[in-house]
Protein backbone atom coordinates (compact mmCIF):
# COMPACT_ATOMS: atom_id res chain seq x y z
CA UNK A 1 0.00 0.00 0.00
CA UNK A 2 1.23 3.59 -0.92
CA UNK A 3 1.20 5.55 2.09
CA UNK A 4 1.77 9.86 2.34
CA UNK A 5 4.19 11.06 4.45
CA UNK A 6 4.45 14.79 5.81
CA UNK A 7 6.61 16.65 8.92
CA UNK A 8 6.17 19.97 9.99
CA UNK A 9 7.71 21.95 12.76
CA UNK A 10 6.24 24.68 15.19
CA UNK A 11 6.14 27.21 17.58
CA UNK A 12 4.31 26.08 20.90
CA UNK A 13 1.92 29.03 22.18
CA UNK A 14 3.62 30.37 24.98
CA UNK A 15 0.52 29.90 27.18
CA UNK A 16 0.56 25.92 26.13
CA UNK A 17 -0.12 23.55 29.56
CA UNK A 18 1.00 19.89 30.56
CA UNK A 19 -3.09 19.75 30.34
CA UNK A 20 -3.28 20.71 26.99
CA UNK A 21 -0.77 18.24 25.72
CA UNK A 22 -3.32 15.65 27.36
CA UNK A 23 -5.72 16.61 25.43
CA UNK A 24 -3.85 16.50 22.17
CA UNK A 25 -2.60 13.26 22.95
CA UNK A 26 -6.38 11.90 23.65
CA UNK A 27 -7.73 13.69 20.85
CA UNK A 28 -5.08 12.25 18.00
CA UNK A 29 -5.35 8.31 19.47
CA UNK A 30 -8.42 8.29 18.90
CA UNK A 31 -8.78 10.22 15.62
CA UNK A 32 -5.36 9.06 14.05
CA UNK A 33 -6.50 5.46 15.09
CA UNK A 34 -9.86 6.07 12.73
CA UNK A 35 -8.01 7.89 9.94
CA UNK A 36 -5.41 4.96 9.90
CA UNK A 37 -2.23 7.49 10.81
CA UNK A 38 0.58 6.37 12.38
CA UNK A 39 3.68 8.76 12.92
CA UNK A 40 5.47 10.74 16.21
CA UNK A 41 4.63 14.08 18.01
CA UNK A 42 7.97 15.81 19.60
CA UNK A 43 7.05 17.94 21.95
CA UNK A 44 10.05 20.52 23.60
CA UNK A 45 9.20 23.76 24.89
CA UNK A 46 9.88 25.62 22.77
CA UNK A 47 9.16 23.40 19.12
CA UNK A 48 6.71 21.22 17.71
CA UNK A 49 7.98 18.54 15.38
CA UNK A 50 5.29 16.09 14.25
CA UNK A 51 5.60 12.95 11.48
CA UNK A 52 2.13 11.74 9.98
CA UNK A 53 2.37 8.70 7.84
CA UNK A 54 -1.11 7.56 7.18
CA UNK A 55 -3.52 7.81 3.01
CA UNK A 56 -3.35 11.21 1.77
CA UNK A 57 -6.58 12.58 1.80
CA UNK A 58 -6.63 11.71 5.92
CA UNK A 59 -3.61 13.51 6.15
CA UNK A 60 -5.02 16.29 4.53
CA UNK A 61 -7.90 16.55 6.71
CA UNK A 62 -6.15 15.92 9.82
CA UNK A 63 -3.76 18.78 8.67
CA UNK A 64 -6.47 21.78 8.09
CA UNK A 65 -7.47 20.91 11.52
CA UNK A 66 -4.03 21.07 13.02
CA UNK A 67 -2.99 23.91 10.74
CA UNK A 68 -6.09 25.92 12.42
CA UNK A 69 -5.21 25.13 15.96
CA UNK A 70 -4.46 27.80 18.19
CA UNK A 71 -2.33 26.04 20.31
CA UNK A 72 0.77 26.50 17.88
CA UNK A 73 2.07 28.77 15.48
CA UNK A 74 4.33 29.23 12.57
CA UNK A 75 4.02 25.67 10.86
CA UNK A 76 6.74 24.98 8.48
CA UNK A 77 6.16 21.52 6.51
CA UNK A 78 9.72 20.42 5.53
CA UNK A 79 8.84 17.01 3.99
CA UNK A 80 5.81 15.08 1.96
CA UNK A 81 6.88 11.99 0.18
CA UNK A 82 4.98 9.06 -0.87
CA UNK A 83 6.48 5.77 0.63
CA UNK A 84 5.32 1.87 0.24
CA UNK A 85 5.59 1.64 4.31
CA UNK A 86 5.23 2.88 7.34
CA UNK A 87 8.51 3.73 9.65
CA UNK A 88 6.21 3.43 12.28
CA UNK A 89 3.36 1.09 13.41
CA UNK A 90 1.83 3.55 16.25
CA UNK A 91 0.98 7.14 16.87
CA UNK A 92 3.06 8.44 19.67
CA UNK A 93 3.48 11.47 21.57
CA UNK A 94 6.99 12.28 23.06
CA UNK A 95 6.79 15.38 25.61
CA UNK A 96 9.49 17.14 27.58
CA UNK A 97 6.51 16.23 30.32
CA UNK A 98 6.08 12.73 29.38
CA UNK A 99 8.31 10.69 27.86
CA UNK A 100 7.01 7.76 26.59
CA UNK A 101 8.84 4.63 26.21
CA UNK A 102 10.26 4.02 22.74
CA UNK A 103 11.78 0.96 20.65
CA UNK A 104 15.32 1.01 19.25
CA UNK A 105 13.21 1.28 15.70
CA UNK A 106 11.07 3.99 17.26
CA UNK A 107 13.73 5.75 18.19
CA UNK A 108 16.11 6.40 15.29
CA UNK A 109 13.05 7.42 13.37
CA UNK A 110 12.41 10.44 16.01
CA UNK A 111 16.38 11.10 15.77
CA UNK A 112 15.91 10.83 12.51
CA UNK A 113 12.85 13.34 11.55
CA UNK A 114 14.62 15.90 14.57
CA UNK A 115 17.78 15.89 12.47
CA UNK A 116 16.14 16.72 9.05
CA UNK A 117 13.80 19.35 10.86
CA UNK A 118 16.96 20.97 11.90
CA UNK A 119 18.52 20.91 8.47
CA UNK A 120 15.14 22.49 7.30
CA UNK A 121 15.34 25.18 9.87
CA UNK A 122 19.21 26.15 9.19
CA UNK A 123 18.36 26.10 5.91
CA UNK A 124 15.70 28.89 6.25
CA UNK A 125 18.18 30.77 8.56
CA UNK A 126 20.38 30.95 5.63
CA UNK A 127 17.83 32.38 3.68
CA UNK A 128 16.97 34.66 5.52
CA UNK A 129 19.97 35.84 6.20
CA UNK A 130 20.80 36.00 2.70
CA UNK A 131 18.06 38.01 2.01
CA UNK A 132 19.28 40.61 4.53
CA UNK A 133 22.32 40.82 2.99
CA UNK A 134 23.53 43.76 1.25
CA UNK A 135 25.04 42.38 -1.52
CA UNK A 136 27.52 44.07 -4.14
CA UNK A 137 27.11 47.76 -4.59
C1 LIG B 1 1.14 20.42 17.56
C2 LIG B 1 -0.21 19.76 17.44
C3 LIG B 1 -0.30 18.47 16.92
C4 LIG B 1 -1.53 17.84 16.79
N1 LIG B 1 -1.58 16.58 16.28
C5 LIG B 1 -2.76 15.97 16.14
C6 LIG B 1 -2.84 14.67 15.58
O1 LIG B 1 -1.84 14.02 15.22
N2 LIG B 1 -4.08 14.12 15.46
C7 LIG B 1 -5.23 14.76 15.84
O2 LIG B 1 -6.31 14.23 15.68
N3 LIG B 1 -5.16 16.00 16.38
C8 LIG B 1 -3.97 16.61 16.53
N4 LIG B 1 -3.92 17.86 17.08
C9 LIG B 1 -5.19 18.49 17.48
C10 LIG B 1 -5.88 19.10 16.25
O3 LIG B 1 -5.29 20.35 15.94
C11 LIG B 1 -7.39 19.28 16.48
O4 LIG B 1 -7.63 20.02 17.63
C12 LIG B 1 -8.12 17.94 16.62
O5 LIG B 1 -7.73 17.04 15.60
C13 LIG B 1 -9.65 18.13 16.53
O6 LIG B 1 -9.97 18.67 15.28
P1 LIG B 1 -11.25 19.58 15.04
O7 LIG B 1 -11.15 20.69 16.05
O8 LIG B 1 -11.14 20.07 13.61
O9 LIG B 1 -12.42 18.69 15.28
C14 LIG B 1 -2.70 18.52 17.21
C15 LIG B 1 -2.60 19.80 17.73
C16 LIG B 1 -1.38 20.42 17.87
C17 LIG B 1 -1.28 21.81 18.47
Amino acid sequence: MTIYRLAYVSRPSPEISADDLRQIAETAARRNAELEITGILIHEFHRFTQLLEGPLDAIEALMVSIIADERHSGIRIFLQQSAEARSLSRWILWSDYDRTAMSAGELQVREEIVRAALESLAELDAERHSGLSPGPS
